[in-house]
């Protein structure tokens, strides 16, 4: 494999792209203490306090470290309620970006979510995905229509290694036209990368073929574009043509062929708190200012400080690097490897943002209703202070007891912040996951003591079974 060249020199190492300036302890705990931990959070990972976590891999949300050049940015943040120049340097990132005209900032992607679904959606509506992220489900259902998922069937096939199982199935998308009617079918979504399916990507000629069948069918696509860029460097890598192609040029490209956009920040804009939604339909763009007055705030700054949109446009242009895109990939394929090695079965092939454990072939004697994948995320914290996130019966599954329904899958997320961990944080893991793996057969079950009924995954309250 090509790695990164010096002086006509190739080397191997993954070398991260910058050096570190500022930094945070992790919170080093011993066995006993983080029994005790795992008992008062009711064996809930999410109601554990950070300073008891090790290597936080929990989420890629929010976490990254920003660069001194993001800081610098913030220093220049203009607090003005309107016209803040700052909302004018962030209006250019977005439109040089995306190409899109309208551009409306909100604090977090949810919040877009929130703005736009009730404007487009309403009963008898449906709308489709390649695979909805579970809060953008939450709040098409919210606004009372259907969310339909359309992955491609390879999606589902975890040890496939072809390599855009985020794409959507066209065949599928026609069928969904006809049998509803294009007028029931009010938007299309297309997340880049397929955050709830392994994190895959999309290729551009599955996007161009979806955009292509919506706009027959006057159906308008938006992105839901978290995580753009590292879609667009694994488009750069795997898809035919765009090997020579600058990373900007592709999501360019990538952008062109959609109507709009929702964005959560947090993730591809490398900053800890943002989102937009931008679009070129001044029409909605009108409406969605109206209700972004209602919840957010001004239109020129959206539930953010002027610092905040300083951050992000700094951090749109810093996240299309090539050197940081590059190590970004290479650093999840390393993870993905060490635990291919050590004998734990994985997502194949790898995303852009973290590594998928499928839980349900790695405890098969773990069942659905005992939740392997939050079973194991919560051995890897006991092991080592390791926190992850289950993607399984926990989050997608429903009901209890007589009346539950398993989720289609069992995984375990390892979501890597961006900038923040080095080549030995995760040999760390993958040293942890080794040892794991040759105990496995004594790892347990968990079961639901308690929870609310939407999003459960975030106040479930459980206790392990003993074994049977
Ligand atoms: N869309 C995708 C694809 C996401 O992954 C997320 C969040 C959102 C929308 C919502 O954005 O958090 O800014 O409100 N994903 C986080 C995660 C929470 O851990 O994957 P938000």
């Amino acid at each position: 494999m090509v790695a990164w060249a010096v002086a006509e020199t190739t080397w191997r190492t993954i070398l991260e792209p910058f050096k570190i300036r500022s930094v945070e302890p992790l919170g080093f705990t011993t066995r006993r203490e983080r029994e005790a931990v795992l008992r008062r959070a009711d064996w809930n990972l999410f109601r554990v306090r950070a300073d008891k976590v090790l290597i936080d891999l929990l989420t890629d949300s929010g976490t990254s470290a920003m660069s001194v050049e993001q800081w610098a940015a913030m220093m220049r943040g203009d607090a003005s309620y309107a016209g803040s120049r700052s909302f004018y340097v962030f209006e250019a990132a977005v439109r040089a970006l995306t190409g899109y005209r309208e551009v409306i900032p909100v604090h977090q992607g949810r919040a877009g979510e929130r703005i736009l679904f009730p404007l487009v959606a309403g009963p008898g509506k449906t709308l489709v995905s390649n695979a909805f992220f579970d809060t953008t489900r939450a709040n098409v259902e919210a606004a009372g229509a259907a969310a339909l998922d359309l992955p491609v069937p390879r999606a589902w096939r975890f040890s496939d290694p072809a390599p855009f199982k985020g794409n959507m199935d066209p065949g599928r998308l026609e069928r969904a036209i006809r049998e509803k009617g294009a007028a029931n079918i009010p938007m299309a979504v297309m997340t880049v990368t397929n955050n709830s399916l392994a994190g895959q990507p999309v290729s551009m000629a599955n996007l161009r073929a979806v955009s292509r069948i919506c706009a027959r069918h006057q159906i308008p696509l938006f992105l839901d574009a978290a995580r753009f860029a590292e879609n667009c460097w694994l488009i750069k890598v795997r898809e035919p043509g765009y090997a020579r192609k600058p990373a900007r040029a592709i999501a360019r490209e990538l952008f062109s062929l959609a109507q709009g956009c929702l964005m959560s920040a947090k993730k591809d804009a490398l900053v800890n708190m943002g989102g937009f939604i931008a679009l070129n339909d001044a029409v909605l763009a009108r409406r969605l200012r109206e209700r972004l007055i209602l919840g957010e705030g001004f239109p020129t700054y959206g539930g953010l400080s002027g610092r905040d949109l300083e951050a992000m446009a700094r951090g749109l242009e810093e996240v299309l690097d090539e050197e940081y895109l590059r190590y970004r990939v290479r650093c999840v394929a390393y993870l993905a490897a060490g635990l291919r090695r050590a004998g734990v079965p994985i997502v194949e092939p790898p995303g852009g943002h973290a590594v998928y454990v499928d839980a349900k072939r790695f405890l098969p004697h773990v069942p659905p209703r005992r939740f392997p994948g939050h079973a194991l995320a919560c051995a890897l914290y006991l092991e080592a202070g390791i926190r992850s996130c289950e993607i399984g019966s926990l989050m997608f599954g429903k009901g209890s007891g007589e009346n539950f329904q398993p989720a289609p899958m069992e995984l375990l997320r390892l979501a890597i912040p961006r900038r923040v961990y080095t080549q030995s944080h995760m040999d760390f893991v993958i040293e942890v996951f080794s040892a794991l793996a040759r105990r496995r057969s004594r790892i347990r079950g968990l079961k639901l003591v308690g929870s609310s009924p939407r999003l459960r995954h975030f106040t479930a309250r459980l206790a392990p079974v003993s074994p049977s």
